[in-house]
């Protein structure tokens, strides 16, 4: 089996994690004797240092030549004054888009090792396990018209549009359908129908699609009552789908559950099953070239990459378990670390989860 990983490290503590994610997805590559052949490219403010562009034609050739596509994270107070077009966002919202990224899942899973490291009381979190479906391409954060504009007051004024259409909302509902049917059955959509007429229609054709999947039990939740929700009752969900702004908030919300956002991974796919995988969290500028930023995150990210695009469940199973091991040895980056864990760096931690994968068979 000849696959081929493109790898876009991206800012600040970007390539620092990546450089841990490699390092397992190489410890699976030798342990299962695959052919995954590993490339690098640039995408965010490193890519507008060297090309002018956040996201440059070969990057986005590059990732349509590949299997899938690994990515840090990007942005940073360097590039915060850039034009619009040209922040480092753009890059990475401009490669989801262009490949069609559409289903965002982030799984927030609550490793019974971590409990003490979450905000919430353990009682409230043992046992989480929620997925979150987050539409990825459409909605608030790319609708037109949007801008700046002067008023004729003289003032100026800036604007966005909120919209979604009846496809863009089935595809993402039935890919957060099928999750919920090999899950617990349970699926919340959340929106802001009480206000927002995007979000009336994302009700509706949520709702009419519960009749192709009668096994599902379906709820509705507004959006600022799930932010409530989760952090009151989380075990009430197992399946969440919602609009692309309103997902990025409530996963920012889920991650802290499980002790960090830095636990957080992703998956970003097409309706072929293309993804790119990606940790929820930025690029921390406050912490880049300490080695102090924990990259497991993106290690389980490397395990959705196993499980999505290249249909290994086993091998993202086996990145989940040595994850699991190490947390048991009480490794603990910063961001982690409660009493009577053992402190260590993001490349101390990438290499015992390696460590764990040539070990166990
Ligand atoms: C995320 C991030 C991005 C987003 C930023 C960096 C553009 O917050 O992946 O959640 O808002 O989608
Ligand atoms: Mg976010």
């Amino acid at each position: 089996m000849t696959k081929s990983v493109y790898v876009l490290p991206g800012d600040n503590i970007g390539p620092e994690i990546i450089s841990e994610g490699v390092k397992v997805l190489e410890a699976v590559n030798e342990r299962l004797d695959l052919e995954i052949k590993v490339r690098y490219g640039l995408i965010g403010g490193r890519a507008l240092d060297a090309t002018g562009d956040p996201c440059p034609p070969e990057t986005l050739m590059e990732a349509r030549n590949s299997d899938a596509v690994l990515l840090g994270a990007v942005g940073g107070p360097k590039w915060d004054d850039c034009e619009r077009e040209m922040r480092p966002e753009k890059g990475l919202l401009r490669i989801r888009q262009a490949l069609n990224l559409f289903a965002n899942l982030r799984p927030v899973i609550m490793f019974p090792q971590l409990v003490a490291a979450s905000s919430l009381k353990p009682s409230f979190i043992e046992d989480l396990d929620i997925l979150i479906v987050r539409e990825l391409v459409g909605g608030i954060y790319f609708g037109e018209p949007r801008g700046f504009r002067i008023l004729e007051s003289g003032e100026k004024e800036g604007f966005n549009t909120l919209k979604y259409s009846e496809s863009e909302i089935r595809r993402v509902g039935k890919i957060a359908y099928e999750a919920a049917m090999k899950r617990g059955k349970r699926l919340c959509s959340v929106d802001k129908s009480n206000v927002l007429e995007a979000t009336i229609l994302w009700r509706q054709v949520i709702s009419d699609m519960s009749a192709e999947y009668p096994d599902v039990s379906l709820s509705h939740m507004y959006v600022d009552n799930a932010a409530m929700q989760l952090v009151s009752k989380p075990s009430q969900f197992d399946v969440i789908v919602t609009g692309n702004m309103f997902g990025d908030i409530l996963s920012d919300i889920s991650a802290m559950l499980t002790g960090s956002i830095g636990m957080l991974p992703s998956a970003s796919l097409n309706e072929k099953a293309f993804g790119m995988y990606e940790p929820c969290h930025g690029s921390a500028p406050d912490i880049a070239g300490q080695n102090i930023a924990n990259p497991l995150a993106t290690i389980l990210s490397v395990a959705l990459l196993f499980r999505y695009s290249l249909g290994m469940p086993d091998a993202a199973v086996a990145i989940e378990d040595a994850v699991g091991k190490v947390l048991d040895r009480g490794f603990r980056t910063r961001d982690i670390l409660t009493d009577d864990t053992i402190l260590v760096s993001t490349s101390e931690m990438g290499s015992a989860v390696m460590e764990e994968l040539k070990v166990t068979k």
